[in-house]
């Protein structure tokens, strides 16, 4: 498998901070300070882009808005990984069409992983005349060129070069949170599932230098984080196109030990890379959350070959074991999807026992969904929708009362939380296996860890009283 590495080099970045200086003083000499919003679909990995947009964005002088008719620039950060979500963005940017008729000068952007799909930015060209930037997840580094570009009334801008993806450090990033971060170890994905369109629209696996990991979480650290995420599409094979021969595990415990109160977790896990190492790594390192998301995808092993997974269910069920006998009160979440092409009945009841014997956390279930140019979706397809329908509305009232069955073993007991946030007046506070607790109690905790009893349970999250 190819792991070219391409990494932007110090002088394409001084250009690009050059770019953002002469449209920083293009907008200082406006009468009010212009305004930005980001909008973002799709994964932790494009939330995690969209601040470093937001980051560029406020070095050239923008403050951020959520409403899109005050907006001088819109940038949507899009996500192709079902087809739902790419109706939701169509329709949405083909509404911003007024917002361009109420401000002529606001200047609409769309990138993301969408754009890198064959086709979209000629359909963007052609139907969405009012859209002015298109650019794929590689060129996210050259945001500022193509703003000035359009501040100086050039051209529209699209993009979207077919591209293995490349590594980009030193981006300003404008985080969401003061108290969680997301830490993007490594990029793209070798493993071409056969459903999947994010080794297409994300190139292949690269990975950050540890050093600037590192160095990156001590900053995180330092300013007062308490929570990070280490993000990518199969963390488990962090490393592997790098010379040092520091692997995932081997990253989760130098991070672990940088001094300080904080929870390291990550995401994703392919099961075929996982392992005794990894677990045993996380049951070590006290800052590693007791929290694995390792997606089956499908009980059949037919099915998983069909779908390129290279596990077995047996496979699957022995990782599941060493990991809970590693760490006996980790939670485990999950991905599954429910109708891929001709899944039979039986396959689909094999999914159910498998949901049955894990018993999972929580789980996150999906209708297949066929992505233009993937293997899958041009494999033969017996079953309805409505077939697919039945099958994942089982599938769901099952995992909700496993899912309410584990919350609500729970009560009574004493928890270590973070509190992350507050909602309607309630404070909002993870364990360390990422169950969400809601308490009463004052916004100065938030930050903090506390000691929580559990005094309730629902499918979703716990409520409790801090002690
Ligand atoms: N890299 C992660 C992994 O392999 O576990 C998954 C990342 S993907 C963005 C998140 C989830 O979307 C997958 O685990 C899968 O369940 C689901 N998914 C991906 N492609 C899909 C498709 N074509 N139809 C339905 N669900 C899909
Ligand atoms: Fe998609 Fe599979 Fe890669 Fe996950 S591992 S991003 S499901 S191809
Ligand atoms: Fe979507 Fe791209 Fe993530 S396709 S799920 S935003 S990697």
């Amino acid at each position: 498998m190819n792991t070219r590495r391409i990494e932007i080099t110090q002088e394409q970045l001084a250009r690009q901070r050059a770019f953002m200086e002469r449209v920083s003083g293009l907008n200082a000499r406006r009468d009010t300070r212009p305004l930005a919003l980001v909008d973002t679909y799709g994964c932790q990995q494009n939330e995690a882009d969209s601040e470093k947009l937001r980051g560029m964005l406020k070095v050239m002088g923008y403050d951020m808005t959520s409403d899109e008719y005050a907006a001088d620039v819109i940038v949507i950060n899009t996500c192709a990984v079902r087809q739902h979500a790419e109706q939701r963005v169509l329709g949405n940017v083909g509404a911003l069409s007024h917002t361009k008729k109420a401000k002529p000068s606001q200047i609409i952007c769309l990138c993301g992983c969408m754009m890198q799909e064959a086709g979209m930015a000629d359909r963007i060209k052609t139907s969405y005349p009012h859209v002015r930037v298109v650019f794929g997840p590689h060129e996210l580094w050259r945001f500022p060129e193509f703003l000035l570009c359009q501040l100086e009334g050039g051209r529209r801008v699209f993009e979207t070069s077919p591209s293995d993806g490349c590594v980009t450090e030193g981006l300003p990033s404008e985080r969401d949170s003061a108290v969680k971060a997301w830490l993007p170890v490594m990029y793209g994905c070798n493993n071409f599932c056969s459903y999947c369109i994010v080794p297409y629209v994300r190139g292949r696996e690269r990975s950050r230098r540890a050093e600037d990991v590192l160095a990156e979480a001590e900053g995180l650290v330092r300013a007062g984080y308490r929570d990070i995420t280490l993000l990518g599409q199969n963390v488990n094979s962090y490393g592997k196109d790098l010379p040092d021969g520091v692997d995932f595990s081997d990253l989760i415990a130098k991070i672990n030990d940088i001094p300080g109160d904080f929870l390291i977790r990550f995401m994703t896990s392919h099961p075929k890379d996982a392992g005794e190492k990894l677990f045993s790594t996380m049951a070590k390192c006290e800052k590693c959350a007791r929290h694995i998301h390792l997606p089956f995808q499908s009980g059949s092993d037919r099915v998983l070959s069909a779908m390129n997974r290279r596990y077995t269910r047996e496979d699957y069920l022995a990782l599941v074991r060493s990991a809970r006998a590693h760490m006996p009160d980790v939670v485990l979440t999950s991905d599954v999807i429910v109708g891929f092409p001709g899944e039979t009945e039986a396959e689909f009841e094999e999914t159910m026992s498998l949901v049955e014997e894990v018993r999972f956390d929580a789980l996150f279930t999906f209708i297949f969904s066929p992505r233009a140019g993937t293997p899958a979706a041009s494999m033969p397809d017996p079953f309805t929708r409505a077939d697919k329908q039945r099958r994942f509305d089982r599938l769901v009232e099952l995992q909700t009362r496993i899912s309410e069955e584990k919350h609500r073993a729970y009560v009574g007991s004493s928890v270590r939380v973070l509190v992350d946030g507050q909602e309607d007046g309630v404070l909002t506070a993870r364990t360390s296996g990422g169950r969400l607790v809601r308490l009463r109690g004052d916004q100065s905790l938030i930050g903090t860890f506390q000691t929580v009893r559990i005094t309730g349970s629902n499918t979703w999250a716990l409520s409790g009283e801090l002690i």
